[in-house]
């Protein structure tokens, strides 16, 4: 669901309306991505790549039939990169165009679902933190205006709790076990030198439970973030990356996991059949080998 919302909010692609495969690409593409670089047919290596080749002229078709037809407006971000391109000062070639527009979902995929599930998981296993966030967004139905119309941004910045449980899956989540860093140059830290041009192997779960950072590191405690800015890279929460290379899309997935829970919380109540267990992999991030199996029901008003 999450790959398909986003997709459709970066080109307008619709899997349903074409025989071209992109999540499926894109899938075979991840699975690969760490993995000896073996390039023969069959192996990880071999399918990554095509599943990039594949899903690259997916994108780059659909860029050239837009540029051919440039009257429709589409209001998606191919159209702002559209735009970019055609400015006469312009970086964007239609290789760095074709770049943004892979890049994209690729960054969208299964972080935010895998957040998601960790979401729901954390919140069924702590009914206080999931009374406090039912109240949050009832507390916004009761008060709109229009009963009828959708969230509004003014609506979206007063979830201050729900964006305490976002901070606080993404610590315990922490959805990238590590990210990689260039030294550009020479770095002293206690007593060690680490020379320039080095790769530096930073560990976000290392910060994120660390008992001198966090008290009871192991507790799913939204309150823990109460006070503090809702800041998405900070020496506390790496969960979004930090610094120049921050996550790209850290605001449209808050929107978004905001989005899911409002819905969540005030339409439906679930229990959990089976699955949830979780297992991290270097190349992944976590998966959950049985799936993670709701039952879900409408709440009776
Ligand atoms: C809960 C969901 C998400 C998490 C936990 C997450 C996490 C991260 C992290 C840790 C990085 C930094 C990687 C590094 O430093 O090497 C990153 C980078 C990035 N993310 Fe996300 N991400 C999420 C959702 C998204 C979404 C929805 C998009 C796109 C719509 C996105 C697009 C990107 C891009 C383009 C970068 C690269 C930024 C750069 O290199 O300048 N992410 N993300």
């Amino acid at each position: 669901m999450m790959f398909d919302f986003t997709a459709k909010m970066i080109c307008n692609y619709d899997e349903s309306k074409t025989p071209e495969k992109l999540k499926e690409n894109y899938s075979a593409f991840l699975s690969g991505l760490i993995s000896f670089p073996l390039n023969i047919p069959g192996t990880s290596y071999w399918k990554c790549l095509k599943g990039r080749e594949r899903a690259r002229k997916t994108l780059r078709n659909m860029l050239l039939e837009r540029l051919a037809s440039p009257e429709r407006e589409h209001k998606d971000i191919m159209d702002f990169i559209i735009q970019e391109m055609k400015k006469d000062d312009t970086i964007v070639t239609e290789e760095i165009a074709v770049d943004l527009l892979f890049g994209l979902p690729f960054g969208a995929n299964e972080t935010t679902s895998s957040t998601l599930i960790f979401a729901v998981q954390y919140l069924g296993s702590h009914p206080s933190a999931l009374a406090e966030i039912t109240r949050e967004h009832e507390s916004i139905l009761r008060n709109r205006k229009q009963k009828d119309s959708g969230i509004t941004w003014e609506e979206y910045k007063s979830m201050s709790f729900t964006m305490m449980v976002v901070n606080e899956t993404v610590r315990m989540g922490s959805i990238l076990p590590s990210i990689f860093r260039k030294v550009d140059k020479d770095i002293e830290i206690k007593g060690y030198t680490i020379p320039a041009g080095w790769m530096v192997l930073v560990s976000p779960p290392a910060a994120h439970f660390n008992p001198n950072v966090h008290k009871d590191p192991h507790v799913f405690n939204p309150w823990r973030w109460q006070g503090q800015e809702p800041t998405s890279g900070s020496n506390a929460l790496m969960g979004f990356g930090g610094g120049i290379k921050l996550c790209a899309g850290v605001d449209f997935a808050k929107l978004q996991i905001a989005i899911f829970l409002h819905h969540l919380v005030t339409k439906y109540r679930w229990e959990v059949i089976k699955g949830g267990e979780v297992v991290w992999r270097q190349s992944t991030g976590p998966i959950f080998p049985n799936g993670f199996h709701v039952r879900i029901s409408e709440k009776t008003k």
